[in-house]
This record gives C-alpha cells, structure tokens and sequence, in this order.
C-alpha cells in the first residue's frame, strides 16, 4: 500500500442480498475488485473490507440499497430496477448490467383479462406500489384499489384477496404453477449500477474508473 492509498477514503458498495449477490460479486472480481471473505456464505459479518483498494461491501435488503445511496451511507449500489423504480430515491442511475433480467407485469387470471379492458376498479395485491400507481393511474388512467403484499403475490387472486397481481416475471414458472398468466408488460427490468449524488462528485475519478470498467467487463462477456 503506497502513502496515496493510505490516506485514501474508502469507496462503500452497497449490494443486494439474494439472488444478484452472487452474479454481482462475480463481476466485481472481473475487474479486480474482490473481497475473498464476503464469498463465505455462513458468515453473519455485515461489512466487508478490502484494505488494498479502500474498499469496503455491505450486503442489503433490496429496497434499503436505494436508501443507503441516496444518504451517502454508501457511495455505489447494485440493485434491480424494479427497486429503482419503486423507492425513487434521489441517486444517479449509471450502468444497466443487462443481468437480472426480468420483466414487471400485471398477471391475473385469464378471466380478468375482461376487467383491465373495461377498466374496471380491480383490486390488485403488489410488492410495488408505487410502480402498481403510477401504471394503472397514470398510464392507463383506471382508478384501481391497491393492496400492498410482502411475498408470494402470487396469492392474492388465488385465495379472493385481489383480482389481478402486478409483480415480477422471470421464468414464468411461478405463474404457471399456479394457474395465472401474464394479462399485460409493464416494463423490462434489470440490475443497475447507482450512485450517490455527491459521491459522483467528489470521487468522480474513482467512480468513473469502475463503470468503465464495468463496461467494458460486460461487452467482453
Ligand atoms: C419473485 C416474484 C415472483 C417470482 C417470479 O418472487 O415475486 O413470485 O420471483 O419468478 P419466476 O417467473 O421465475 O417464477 P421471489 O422469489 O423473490 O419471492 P417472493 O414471492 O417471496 O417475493
């Protein structure tokens, strides 16, 4: 470690737990960024330090990554774009990874294929409100009765709780385990790279330096 590196401040990532942990750790570790001690899946430590290149890694709930930017608790973020798009926090958006890919959809019965034509006031159960909103009243102007679920959507038109779903597609095997169909797209979704406001600023050479070579790791894939 040299005098510079010494006295540098550390660069925070915040990451998201689950299934983007493992692809995003992955691609860090393509451009030399790597922190051996995070890959230990039975470790219950919650920051991670890489003393080489003053970095330092924290694993959040997803929702929380947008939180942490926009607070400057963490300078860089990795989360999907369905949380992007539902917290709408103040970060700057930089680098679509193009993994993680999925889709945001209202999903339903094919029965109530007949009520979103005729724009009827549904009931629709969401972890995503705020995407839920804007979709129906916004863009689709119908007035719908949003209800607020935390897991497996998938339930709320099967046991009578809503009429249609509007939630994540990836597979569709959810969907189709369970008797309901894809009734419209709302839009595609994927990891992100996001930072915060300052941050952009003050360690914009840092920064710029990792989403390039983020880049140029993802044309080589
Ligand atoms: C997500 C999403 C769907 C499912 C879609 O749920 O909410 O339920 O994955 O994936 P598929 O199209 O490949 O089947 P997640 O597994 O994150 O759990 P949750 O339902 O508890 O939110």
């Amino acid at each position: 470690m040299d005098a510079n590196t010494e006295n540098q401040k550390y660069l925070v990532f915040a990451l998201c737990k689950g299934r983007l942990a493992f692809k995003t750790l992955e691609l860090l570790e393509s451009i030399g960024i790597t922190c051996e001690e995070m890959k230990d899946k039975d470790t219950r430590k919650l920051v991670f330090v890489n003393e080489e290149h003053k970095l330092k890694f924290f694993l959040a709930k997803g929702p929380d990554v947008p939180t942490y930017v926009e607070a400057g608790a963490a300078d860089i973020g990795v989360v999907g774009s369905d949380i992007i798009l539902e917290e709408n926090r103040r970060v700057y958006e930089v680098l679509d990874l193009g993994y993680g890919k999925c889709r945001m959809c209202v999903c339903g019965p094919k029965s109530a294929e007949e009520l979103l034509k005729h724009r009827e006031r549904i009931r629709v159960a969401t972890k995503y409100p705020a995407i839920a909103k804007d979709y129906f009243f916004n863009q689709k102007n119908q007035t719908v009765d949003i209800i607020k679920l935390n897991g497996s959507v998938e339930l709320g038109p099967i046991v009578g709780l809503s009429d249609v779903i509007v939630d994540i597609v990836e597979t569709g095997g959810t969907l189709r385990e369970n008797g309901l169909d894809v009734l419209e797209e709302i839009c595609p979704l994927s990891a992100r790279v996001i930072v915060n406001q300052v941050s952009m600023k003050m360690q914009n050479e840092r920064i710029y330096d990792i989403i390039k070579k983020l880049q140029e790791s993802l044309a080589n894939e």
